[in-house]
């Protein structure tokens, strides 16, 4: 692997012989990140995280306002704790990141704001970074990490997408889900389940205590020869079952709405469904994933991304490539989610593009596969 060390960008002053620092900030979503990353090896010098989870939860989702709130709120509180846990200063910094897109405008902002701010008054370079490319690149991190080219397999709470992955910035998109992300299936039918947003973590947890095969569960395009994903008709499947179970009427024909249902707490079945539901989500990544290997010849798998931590999809996936010759690779468990390490890290191996140009500029859409090959240090 090729890693451009930060000095190539010039030094701050009177730190010529000391490894550059680049100060990641994460801010698309509901978690704000900071992450100090030492540039040439990767080795993660101190990281900070502020969930917003508990904020939303009430809402059933995130709320975009609340959420560019806290962002605000928390930014320079995490870069002021890591700098302390780092015993480092901004001196010691040579590059400071920030997550530029996808994702929620105003959350973007305000960490993008931050991030330049800080790197006019420190006097520093600044590295916009793609926060997918981020979520793709932290595998990098891990031992043994995988070489190019690779499948990639991103699955978080706003992205299902299956990549082609040549090399840093060389990538095809050869599937990607036509409604609902696999996050956003798992949050979904996890609220169906009485589970307080983003449940699709205590969805996997309840999912442990239940048999899988109790509930058919639709695997929308299975069938289909492509390589594209479908979550949305599992969240309607999963409704109906819930209304039948908790005995409650099935909503009149023609009703414009209805009331979501929630399967309650103590019911004998909620686990079944938990299990079933993972597996509809994890049978449906998986044989996409097979299907792409099998079509792109590539022998080694990434899976990046908050559902990457999925242990259900970690367990099928290791068992269904060990049997083909190929090789899986996770980031580290804290990496699946969103944090501000993979921000630094990504802008580590992005640090000949960065600037002193310190206009903000966000992109809440940006698609991954329009990104170039890294410039090569000047
Ligand atoms: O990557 P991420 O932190 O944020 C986005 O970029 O969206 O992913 C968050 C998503 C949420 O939908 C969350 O419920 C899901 O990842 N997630 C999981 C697990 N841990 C997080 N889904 C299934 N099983 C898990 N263990
Ligand atoms: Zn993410």
């Amino acid at each position: 692997m090729t890693v451009v060390s930060i000095r190539a960008l010039g030094s701050p002053a009177g730190q010529a012989s000391e490894p550059g620092l680049v100060l990641g900030i994460e801010s698309s979503c509901d978690e704000t990140g900071v992450a100090l990353v030492e540039a040439a090896s990767g080795q993660i010098v101190a990281q900070a995280l502020h969930s917003q989870v508990t904020r939303h939860a009430p809402y059933g989702g995130v709320v975009p306002e609340l959420a560019s709130r806290d962002h605000l709120r928390h930014g320079l509180p995490l870069v002021a704790e890591v700098l302390k846990d780092a015993g480092a200063t901004s001196s010691d910094i040579g590059l400071v990141a920030y997550t530029q897109g996808p994702g929620l405008g105003g959350a973007l902002l305000a960490g993008a704001q931050l991030a330049t701010s800080l790197a006019a008054a420190w006097s520093l370079p600044v590295l916009p970074v793609h926060h997918m490319e981020a979520h793709l690149l932290s595998p990098l991190l891990a031992d043994p990490a995988p070489q190019f080219p690779f499948l990639a397999l991103l699955v978080s709470g706003g992205h299902t997408q299956l990549m082609h992955v040549a090399g840093i910035g060389r990538y095809a998109l050869l599937g990607e889900t036509i409604d609902d992300a696999a996050g956003e299936a798992f949050d979904k039918c996890a609220k169906l389940l009485g589970i307080a947003y983003p449940g699709g973590s205590q969805l996997a947890l309840l999912a442990e205590l239940g048999d899988a095969k109790s509930f058919r569960l639709p695997r929308p395009l299975a069938q289909s020869d492509g390589l594209d994903f479908s979550f949305a008709g599992l969240k309607t499947a999963v409704a109906h079952l819930v209304r039948e179970l908790a005995g409650e009427p099935l909503p009149q024909r023609g009703a414009t709405s209805s009331p979501q249902p929630i399967l309650p707490i103590d019911h004998p079945r909620r686990a079944d469904l938990a299990a079933s539901v993972q597996a509809a989500i994890v049978d449906s990544l998986v044989s996409k994933s097979l299907a792409a290997l099998d079509r792109s010849g590539l022998t080694a798998l990434v899976v990046a991304g908050g559902v990457g931590a999925n242990g259900n999809l970690r367990q099928k996936l290791a068992e269904a490539c060990a049997s083909r010759g190929v090789r899986v690779f996770h980031p580290p468990p804290s990496l699946c989610t969103d944090n501000g390490v993979m921000v630094a890290w990504a802008a580590s191996l992005r640090a000949a593009e960065a600037s002193r140009d310190y206009s903000v500029r966000v992109r809440p859409r940006w698609p991954l596969a329009t990104l170039s090959p890294p410039r090569s240090p000047a």
